[in-house]
C-alpha cells in the first residue's frame, strides 16, 4: 500500500490538491464564546478599529454625520451578543433631533428591503414553501386576465406570462417584471416634467396611460397598480437570469392575503412574527419617531415616508436588538420546521457575481475561507445576506450558518457614504471569521482528538487538527491488525493514493437523550491530496473538490466506510468512536 518514491517526487514538483471538505462547518460550532481566549482577543480587535471609526471623518465613513448600531450576535445561551458597538453622530447630538440624542441596542432605524427577510418569514410560517411552485395567477386574479391576454396576443416582448410566474420566482427575484411601480426611480414621480424635458425627455400628456397618477405621492391603490404594472414591458421572461422586484414582494402580500382568506398582511406579520419573537422595536407600519433615530427633521430623514400596499418590499423599522433576536430566531429554526429552515438558507440562482447567489430574500455571499491558503483547502462559508436603503438610513443583516453567528447593522445619517453597510460587515468579518474557524478547531481538538482503541482486537486511531486544513484528521489507523489508514482512502479513491488523506466533519446530526448524553454523527472524506491541484483559471470543467459525489461510496453490510459515530457522556466528555462499516468501538484513552 506504499506509494513509490518516484510519484512523490512527481506530486512535489506541481501544487498538491487541497481538501475539499463537504459544503458547511469544518469543525463543531464554538459555544461559550465570550469565555474563549481567541473570540475575546478579536472581540479587542474590532472594540479598537470602531472607536478608531468613531472619530473618522473622511469621505467615506463621514462619522460625524453618520450614527451607527452594530450587533454581533450568536445562537449560543450562553453568549445571545457577542459585540455590539453604537455610535450617535456628534451632529446628532447637538442638533434639535426629534428622535433620540444617543443611539443604542433599542434604537429604531428605518430598514428599506431588510423588509423582505420579514416577509418571506411571515410567509413561511404562515404557508411554509407547499405553494412555492403554484403560478401566481392562482392567487392573484389581475393576473390571471393579464396572463390570459399574453396568451392570446403572442408578444413575449410586451407580456409577462404570468402564469409561469411562480410564487417562488417573485420570492427569489426570477419573475422578469419590472423593478417598482410609480415609487422609487419613476421620474416622473421624482421631478416636474419641466426638469425631465430638459435632461432631454420627452413631454408627456396628461392623458398618456403610462403616465402613472400615483407612486410616491399619492400612493397607488391596487387597482391603480396593476393598471400601471401591466402596462410595462417584462425585463425577461421567468426564470431567465435574476432581476430585483420590488412589486414581486407586493403581489406575494396580495396572494397570502388571498390564501389566507383575506387577512391584512400585515397583521400577519405581527401575530405570526413580531408578536412570536418580542419585537417589540419593530414596526411594519409606522413608528413613533421618538423611540427612532432622526437625523435633520422626520421629513427629510423619509422618517414617515409609507410606501402603502408595497410596505412588504421596503417599510419597516427595527432595532439592532430586535433584528439579532430575529437572525437568532431563523438560525436555530424557531418558527419553522428545521428543514424547512435549511431550504430557506440555500440558493436559488446565481448571479454573474462568480461568489454570489440568490435566495429569497438573502443575497448569498461565497466567502473562501481568509484561514486557508486554496493550495490546502477550498473551505468556502456561505452568508445570507439582506441589505436596505431608505430616505436617510441603510441595513443589512447577515447570517453564518456555520458558526450560528449573525450581524445586525443598521445606520442614518443625511449623506452615508456608499457602500457603508457592507463595508461594516467587511470589517467584522476580517476580524470574526479567522477568529471563529480558530475557536472551533480549538474547541473540536479540545473535545475529539486523541487516541482510540478497541480494547477487544488491535484496532486504533488519531484524531488531530491541523493550522493548515479544516475537519480532524484521522492518523495511524489500524483495523485488527491491518493498516485500514491505506486501505480505505484505496477502496475510496480506487487507486493507491500518492498521499491519502482523512478528514472527519461534522455532519450535524445529533441524538441528544433525556439524560443529556448524546450521539454525535461525522462524515470522513478520503482523499489523495497528492494529486496535481486544477486551479480554475486553468480547468475549465476538471475540479479537485468533487466530495460530494463520493459520500458513502464504499459500504460493508450496508454501513458507510465514511460515517462515525462519537459518544458523548452527559458532561459532554467524549467516551468512544464507532466506525459503522467496521463495526468497531474504539475508546477515547488521551487528548495527546
Ligand atoms: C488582533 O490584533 C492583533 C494586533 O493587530 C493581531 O496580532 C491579532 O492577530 C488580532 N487578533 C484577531 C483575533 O484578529
Ligand atoms: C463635527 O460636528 C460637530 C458638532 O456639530 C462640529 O462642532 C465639528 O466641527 C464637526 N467636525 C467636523 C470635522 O466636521
Ligand atoms: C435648536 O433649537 C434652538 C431653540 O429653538 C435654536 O436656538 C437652535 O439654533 C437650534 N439648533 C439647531 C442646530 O437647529
Ligand atoms: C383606486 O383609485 C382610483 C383613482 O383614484 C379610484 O377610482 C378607485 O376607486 C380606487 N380603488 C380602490 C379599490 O380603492
Ligand atoms: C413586548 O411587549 C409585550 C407587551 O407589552 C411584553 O409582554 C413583552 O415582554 C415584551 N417583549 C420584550 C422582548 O420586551
Ligand atoms: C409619539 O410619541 C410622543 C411621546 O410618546 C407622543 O406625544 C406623540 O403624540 C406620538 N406621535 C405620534 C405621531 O404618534
Ligand atoms: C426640514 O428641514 C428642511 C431643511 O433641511 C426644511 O427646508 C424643511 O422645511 C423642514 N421641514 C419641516 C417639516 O420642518
Ligand atoms: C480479526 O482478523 C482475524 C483474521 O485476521 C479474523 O479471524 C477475525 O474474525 C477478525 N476479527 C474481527 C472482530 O474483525
Ligand atoms: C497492530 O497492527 C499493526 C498494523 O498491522 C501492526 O503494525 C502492529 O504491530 C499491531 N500491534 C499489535 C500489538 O499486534
Amino acid at each position: 500500500m506504499r506509494s513509490s518514491p518516484l510519484l512523490l517526487l512527481g506530486a512535489a514538483l506541481s501544487q498538491a490538491a487541497p481538501n475539499c471538505p463537504p459544503l458547511g462547518p469544518a469543525f463543531q460550532k464554538p459555544t461559550s464564546l465570550l469565555s474563549d481566549p481567541i473570540i475575546k482577543d478579536a472581540l479587542a480587535n474590532l472594540t479598537s478599529i470602531f472607536s478608531a471609526r468613531d472619530n473618522d471623518n473622511s469621505a467615506s465613513v463621514l462619522a460625524n454625520s453618520t450614527s451607527w448600531s452594530i450587533e454581533v450576535f450568536s445562537t449560543n445561551p450562553d453568549s445571545p451578543t457577542l459585540w455590539e458597538w453604537h455610535h450617535t453622530a456628534p451632529e446628532l447630538a447637538v442638533s434639535n433631533t426629534t428622535g433620540v440624542k444617543k443611539v443604542d441596542g433599542n434604537t429604531v432605524y428605518r430598514l428599506g428591503s431588510l423588509t423582505k427577510v420579514f416577509t418571506v418569514l411571515t410567509w413561511l410560517v404562515q404557508d411554509g414553501m407547499a405553494k412555492w411552485n403554484d403560478p401566481i395567477t392562482n392567487y392573484v386574479p389581475e393576473l390571471r386576465e393579464a396572463a390570459e391576454r399574453a396568451r392570446r396576443e403572442k408578444d413575449p416582448v410586451r407580456n409577462i406570462p404570468w402564469d409561469e410566474v411562480t410564487i417562488g420566482a417573485l420570492a427569489g427575484q426570477m419573475s422578469g417584471a419590472i423593478r417598482d411601480y410609480g415609487l422609487m426611480g419613476e421620474m416622473t414621480q421624482q421631478y416636474d416634467q419641466s426638469d425631465a424635458v430638459a435632461l432631454g425627455f420627452p413631454p408627456l400628456d396628461s392623458s398618456d396611460k403610462t403616465l402613472p397618477p400615483c407612486g410616491a405621492w399619492p400612493l397607488c391603490n391596487r387597482t391603480e397598480f396593476f393598471q400601471g404594472l401591466l402596462q410595462a414591458y417584462p425585463s425577461y421572461a421567468p426564470f431567465t437570469t435574476p432581476a430585483y422586484t420590488n412589486t414581486g414582494y407586493q403581489i406575494l402580500a396580495y396572494a397570502l392575503e388571498s390564501i389566507k382568506g383575506d387577512k391584512k398582511f400585515g397583521d400577519m406579520m405581527q401575530d405570526s412574527v413580531l408578536n412570536r419573537l418580542g419585537l417589540n422595536h419593530t414596526y411594519y407600519v409606522y413608528a413613533n419617531e421618538s423611540v427612532g433615530v432622526v437625523p435633520g427633521n422626520a421629513s427629510d430623514a423619509g422618517w414617515y415616508w409609507q410606501l402603502g400596499d408595497e410596505n412588504p418590499a421596503g417599510n419597516m423599522y427595527s432595532s439592532t436588538t430586535d433584528l439579532s433576536t430575529l437572525g437568532r430566531s431563523i438560525l436555530s429554526s424557531t418558527l419553522l420546521p428545521p428543514s424547512l429552515s435549511q431550504s430557506w438558507l440555500k440558493p436559488l440562482a446565481f448571479t454573474s457575481e462568480l461568489y454570489a447567489g440568490l435566495s429569497t430574500p438573502w443575497g448569498v455571499r461565497r466567502i473562501p475561507h481568509p484561514l486557508y491558503s486554496p493550495s490546502t483547502a477550498k473551505r468556502v462559508v456561505d452568508s445570507f445576506n439582506k441589505a436596505g436603503r431608505i430616505g436617510y438610513y441603510s441595513s443589512l443583516m447577515t447570517l453564518l450558518p456555520d458558526y450560528d453567528i449573525g450581524f445586525s447593522i443598521l445606520i442614518a445619517g443625511p449623506a452615508i457614504p456608499g457602500n457603508t453597510n457592507f463595508n461594516l460587515a467587511d470589517i467584522l468579518g476580517r476580524v470574526l471569521l479567522p477568529a471563529l474557524e480558530r475557536s472551533a478547531r480549538a474547541q473540536t481538538s479540545n473535545i475529539f482528538a486523541g487516541t482510540y482503541t478497541d480494547p477487544n482486537r488491535n484496532s486504533s486511531l488519531r484524531l488531530t487538527t491541523d493550522a493548515q486544513r479544516p475537519g480532524l484528521g484521522i492518523e495511524n489507523w489500524v483495523s485488527n491488525n491491518t493498516d485500514m489508514q491505506a486501505i480505505s482512502v484505496a477502496l475510496s479513491v480506487g487507486y493507491n493514493p500518492i498521499q491519502g488523506s482523512i478528514r472527519l466533519y461534522p455532519t450535524g446530526l445529533e441524538t441528544v437523550r433525556q439524560d443529556g448524553s448524546k450521539k454525535v454523527a461525522f462524515k470522513a472524506v478520503y482523499e489523495d491530496i497528492g494529486l496535481p491541484a486544477r486551479p480554475y483559471e486553468e480547468n475549465m470543467f476538471s475540479t479537485d473538490c468533487g466530495t460530494w459525489v463520493s459520500f458513502t461510496g464504499v459500504t460493508y453490510g450496508t454501513h458507510a466506510l465514511d460515517q462515525f459515530v462519537f459518544e458523548l457522556d452527559k458532561s459532554g466528555k467524549v467516551a468512544s468512536l464507532e466506525s459503522l462499516a467496521l463495526r468497531s468501538v474504539m475508546r477515547r484513552q488521551s487528548s495527546s
